[in-house]
């Protein structure tokens, strides 16, 4: 509804995880140079945990839009799959063409799709989103594919990632032998204070087909933080509010008055702000 009116090409805070709004926040961009490195070093396991709604699958999504032609990917979002669908889910995600519901079969298809890759000089990875959903069991499975290797390297690299209950899962006893393959391990945070305005900033100016957007004040950014604890996903429900609200008053300031009301109709109380233009 306010997309002509601020002069936005998309809309700045949609919940999706669109890898072309990715702000490059300090973790951000570490947790993505430890993803290039541990795929292109060829290091097995890796993992990413992080708090609900802080941009792992938007991490995720960014990286595979910048690997280049020579890593073959399969991105694997759903975990609630029996272990035979989710083999069936890795292969086909690979393109692999296998004409069988044996797993026998399916194991072998996947291992010469791999050395084909090596043999051509390519790697492969396979992300597993959502991972802290995947039973011991499943993950006992996604271990097994990092069996998979030549006396000199992996040949499948496996990023698992997930909310902080994976982070429990992969510490527990019983998966030791696990967690004694994952070479590399991350944990995204929550955005700082200071990181918050930046990020607001950064998601309007993509938006903006003239580069200059609407602006939030400094008491908005403060609440927003307040209110959102850094976490990105409630950032932008509080901004989409916001804007549409400030659409409503036909102003270009996003101020603390505006996002307070916006909280409190996030929070299903009445609205405050009149609005002229939407009736
Ligand atoms: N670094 C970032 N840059 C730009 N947008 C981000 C960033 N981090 C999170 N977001 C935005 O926040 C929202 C939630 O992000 P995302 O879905 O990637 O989080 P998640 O950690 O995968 O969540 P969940 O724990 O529910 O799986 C999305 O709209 C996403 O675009
Ligand atoms: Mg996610």
């Amino acid at each position: 509804m306010y997309l002509s009116y601020f002069n936005f090409v998309k809309h700045p805070f949609n919940l999706t995880a669109d890898p072309y709004f990715l702000f490059p926040s300090p973790q951000h961009q570490e947790a993505m140079g430890f993803l290039y490195y541990g795929i292109r070093q060829r290091k097995g396991f890796l993992a990413i945990t992080g708090e609900v709604g802080t941009g792992k699958t938007t991490l995720c999504r960014s990286l595979l839009s910048r690997l280049d032609e020579s890593v073959k990917t399969a991105f694997i979002l759903n975990s609630n799959l029996t272990e035979y669908q989710l083999l069936h889910a890795i292969i086909e995600d690979f393109g692999i063409a296998a004409n069988t519901r044996n797993r026998m079969n399916l194991m072998r298809a996947l291992n010469s799709f791999l050395l084909n890759q090596v043999r051509e000089g390519n790697n492969a990875v396979l992300i597993i989103d959502e991972a802290q959903n995947l039973s011991s069991s499943q993950l006992e499975q996604v271990r097994m594919l990092s069996n998979l290797e030549t006396a000199e390297d992996k040949l499948l690299q496996i990023v698992l990632v997930g909310q902080p209950q994976l982070r429990k899962k992969l510490d527990s006893k019983g998966l030791l032998q696990l967690r004694q393959r994952i070479s590399i391990r991350f944990h995204l945070y929550p955005l700082s204070s200071e990181e918050v305005g930046a990020y607001i900033t950064h998601r309007l100016i993509v938006a903006s087909s003239n580069g200059s957007p609407p602006t939030f004040d400094r008491r908005a950014v403060e609440l927003i933080y307040d209110y959102s604890n850094g976490v990105p996903r409630i950032i932008n429900m509080v901004c989409d509010k916001a804007l549409l609200a400030a659409f409503a008053l036909d102003t270009q300031t996003i101020t603390g008055r505006i996002v307070r009301a916006s909280i409190r109709e996030l929070e299903g109380e009445p609205e405050l702000t009149a609005c002229s233009r939407c009736s």
